[in-house]
């Protein structure tokens, strides 16, 4: 949607029932999570206790309608938990953006009465975990270049899917998962088609407990350690035809559609992990002596201090400049992908800058274990990767600019 004076509405207001969840996401992020993030990090255990106490907490289906087991709130108030949970540990953000944007805005947006029911309910309320399943081994950023399949059965009852799925957040423990995979002869090369495959893409929601799926290696990585990864596989797994969600063939427009709102998480995310860094890096500036008076009175200091919380201002502000295009593309049609993009590449660049400077600001305690710093500076790094990296975010934004496809 064009960024007119037209289309613009005016602000994006802050009530009481926001004020109220900020509170307590705030209270029960620094009381529940802050203090346990260290130790998952260190562990690489996933959070399960502390995933189950968001879940009570209405914070793992923020945006569902509470028909469905939701909080019936709206975007504005997923961004301002992304915010607080990612500031006490990014890891638990991950999961709860997963279990939010990627799994249940899809069903909820392109699923059926009963799929609504059925799918989003037990996820949203977080007694069940939700994962999203896109990439594949061969293809990442080129996402509509798929080799796993699902073939119609000849009775016409059921889909059975085949093939390999990579970098799958949460799968390790997902019950449920959105899957997106070909409907359609594989392409021959190994390399796939060329993307030839995107209008021949559909997506199926699988249960996790049925025979021919399982679970590949779990991914050892860098950062967001706590938030588990990995592959998974299908064999022969049979999916009942119910399970079709949204229309065969529709696939890669629900990938899409569904990506848009879950890069305004992943710049919410980007955005409170840059911001605990910074505040760490504000206290130490006005407590650290060195030539006899605080680091802050310096101006190098000063200078790192400015820019950091520019950046921080200006991430803050495209995230609502997103949310108020998603909310009036929601009411009256079009689309926020740009403003999304946007909002994703800044934030998780900014992420990189400020936690680094935060580390730097430390000088060898920042370093060091002991400190979180090298924690956010670590997490920070995935913001620039999933849910498409900085330079698919480019090419998206420059795309819509031109006219381009
Ligand atoms: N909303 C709705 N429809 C969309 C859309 C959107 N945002 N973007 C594209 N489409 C539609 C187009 O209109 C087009 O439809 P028509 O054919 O009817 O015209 C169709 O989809 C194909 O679009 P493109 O030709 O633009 O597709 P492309 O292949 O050239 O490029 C891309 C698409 C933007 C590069 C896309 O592949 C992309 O976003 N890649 C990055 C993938 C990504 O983010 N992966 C992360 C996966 S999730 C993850 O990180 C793991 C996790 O668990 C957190």
């Amino acid at each position: 949607m064009a960024l007119d004076e037209a289309t613009r509405p005016l602000s994006l207001a802050l009530t009481d029932e926001h004020e109220m969840l900020l509170t307590a996401v705030r209270d029960f992020a620094r009381r529940e999570i802050a203090p346990v993030a260290a130790r998952y990090d260190e562990s690489g255990e996933f959070p399960l206790d502390t995933v189950r106490k968001m879940g009570a907490m209405g914070l793992m289906g923020i945006e569902m309608p509470e028909e469905y087991g939701g909080a019936g709130m709206d975007t504005l108030a997923h961004v301002l938990t992304m915010i607080e949970i990612a500031k006490a540990d990014a890891s638990h953000s991950t999961i709860l953006s997963v279990n939010n944007s990627l799994y249940c805005n899809g069903i909820l947006w392109f699923g059926s009465e009963a799929q609504k029911r059925e799918w989003i309910k037990p996820v949203a309320s977080g007694e069940a975990i939700g994962a999203y399943s896109l990439t594949e081994p061969m293809s990442g950023s080129d996402a509509g270049n798929m080799a796993s399949r699902a073939v119609l059965n000849d009775a016409g009852s059921h889909y059975i899917i085949n093939g390999r799925k990579s970098w799958v957040t949460s799968a390790p423990f997902a019950d449920r998962i959105v899957l997106f995979t070909m409907t359609a002869d594989p392409p021959r090369s190994p390399h796939g088609d060329g993307g030839k495959t995107k209008g021949k893409i559909t997506a199926f929601l699988i249960d996790t407990s049925q025979p021919g799926f399982s679970r590949g290696k779990t991914e050892p990585k860098l950062g967001i350690r706590a938030s588990a990864t990995s592959e998974i596989i299908f064999d022969d797994y049979a999916c009942p035809v119910e399970n079709v969600l949204g229309g065969v063939g529709q696939g890669f427009k629900i990938a899409m559609a569904v990506l848009d709102a879950g890069r305004i998480g992943i710049a919410a995310q980007a955005l409170g992990i840059a911001e605990a860094a910074y505040e760490a890096a504000l206290e130490y500036a006005r407590e650290r002596q060195a030539f006899g008076a605080p680091i802050g009175s310096y101006q190098m200091i000063q200078q790192k201090i400015a820019d950091m919380k520019t950046r921080i201002e200006a991430g803050r502000a495209l995230i609502y400049q997103a949310i108020i295009t998603k909310e009036r593309a929601m009411a009256i049609g079009g689309r926020y992908t740009t403003e999304a993009s946007m909002a994703k590449l800044f934030c998780s660049e900014a992420a990189a800058y400020i936690t680094d400077e935060a580390l730097q600001i430390h000088g060898g305690m920042g370093y060091s274990k002991e400190m979180p710093l090298e924690r956010y500076y670590r997490d920070a790094r995935i913001t620039r990767i999933y849910e498409g990296t900085s330079e698919i975010q480019r090419m998206v934004i420059a795309r819509n600019e031109l006219g381009l496809r």
